[in-house]
Formats: C-alpha cells, sequence, structure tokens
C-alpha cells in the first residue's frame, strides 16, 4: 500500500513543540519521584511504538538510569488489544529487585498490555517498585485498572498515528501526533 502522509492525517493532536514541552515537564515529575532513591533506575521501553518517545525521554531525565527494552504482541489484535500477550523480545536481566522500574509505551489504551505487563514482571523479574509513563492516555477505552503515573497527554478515543504509533507500520516517522483519516482505515 503506497499511503500518502500529507493526505492521511486528519487533524494535528500533539504538535512537535507541545510534545517536547511536555516532555520536559514530565522528566522534571521524574526526576523528582526517583532523586532520592537508593535504587537504580531502568527506564524500560515496549516496542515498537515507545521508540520515538523513549529517545527524547531519557536524553531530559537527568539522572543516572539504564535502560532495556520488550516487545510484546496481543494475539487477536484489530483494533482493540486482546489481553492474550506473547513476548517478542524479553529482558536482559532476570532479577530487576535492585531497579525502580519505569515503563515507557507510546500509549494506554485498554491496558490489557500493560495489566499483563505489571504482573509479569512482579512475577518473572521480582520487580517491586514499577511506574508507568505513557505519552498517551486514551482513559474513555479502559478495561483494566491500570492508570498512568507520568503523562504527557489525555486524548479522546480516536485513531493516532505517529511519534512512534503506527497505522500498518507506517507513519510511525511523523514529529507530531495526529489522528488518522476514517476513509483510510475503513476502507
Ligand atoms: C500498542 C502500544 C501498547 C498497546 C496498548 O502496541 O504500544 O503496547 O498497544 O494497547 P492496550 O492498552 O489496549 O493493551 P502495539 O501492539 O500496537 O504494538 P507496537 O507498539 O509495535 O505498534
Amino acid at each position: 500500500m503506497n499511503l500518502n502522509y500529507e493526505n492521511a492525517v486528519e487533524r494535528v493532536l500533539c504538535s512537535e513543540n507541545e510534545i517536547k514541552e511536555k516532555v520536559k515537564i514530565i522528566a522534571r515529575d521524574i526526576e523528582n519521584y526517583y532523586k532520592d532513591s537508593e535504587k537504580k533506575l531502568l527506564m524500560l521501553g515496549i516496542l515498537k511504538g515507545s521508540v520515538v518517545f523513549m529517545a527524547d525521554l531519557m536524553k531530559e531525565v537527568h539522572l543516572p538510569l539504564e535502560v532495556d527494552f520488550m516487545r510484546l504482541s496481543s494475539y487477536g489484535k484489530g483494533a482493540v488489544s486482546s489481553g492474550n500477550i506473547v513476548i517478542k523480545a524479553g529482558l536482559e536481566k532476570k532479577d530487576l529487585s535492585e531497579y525502580n522500574v519505569l515503563i515507557v509505551e507510546d500509549i494506554l489504551d485498554t491496558g490489557n498490555t500493560l495489566f499483563w505487563l505489571v504482573n509479569y514482571l512482579k512475577r518473572e523479574h521480582n520487580c517491586e517498585d514499577i511506574k508507568i509513563c505513557t505519552l498517551l492516555d486514551k482513559p474513555d477505552r479502559r478495561e483494566k485498572p491500570i492508570s498512568v503515573d507520568f503523562g504527557c497527554f489525555t486524548i479522546p478515543d480516536e485513531f493516532v498515528i505517529g511519534y512512534g504509533l503506527d497505522y500498518n507500520e507506517m507513519f510511525r516517522d511523523l514529529p507530531y501526533v495526529g489522528i488518522l483519516k476514517r476513509e483510510i482505515y475503513e476502507k
């Protein structure tokens, strides 16, 4: 499919500048929360959607930190994730009891992915302190009791693309978050 980027966006939801400003604000919140902790900070990016946000955020958080990534996939995922999560790429370290873990996501939607992940990290990696940082939060769609600790934007239930978020793997490279035109995903 040859998608035309210019004609695919209904409207910009979060501009490049708005994102930059918000990333700085939550970076300060993250610093304040962790600055006096005895434990090391691990920023855990969930691929692929978090890649742009993670790269920008980690440069703004002025604390000693490590990074790692997981790639998760949800079976039966159409427009909504099913909750049947499969690990496509796992963590490097097994025991994370020495770390404060900050999960970095592009979007919290139904909450199925993060509900599963938080339980998995506690069960399999001995994580005690787990916090959630997301660029976008769609609370209207929540199915699981998961909330954001450090969030940038609360958004309506629209199909969003850009700044890491995709439609059929395209548009992750857009520097802003936009609403995808309905005719593109409904045709
Ligand atoms: C997106 C997003 C979260 C998940 C959120 O990932 O990055 O991991 O969906 O949805 P949920 O709250 O309904 O579970 P996706 O499976 O689209 O993969 P991607 O990050 O590789 O695009």
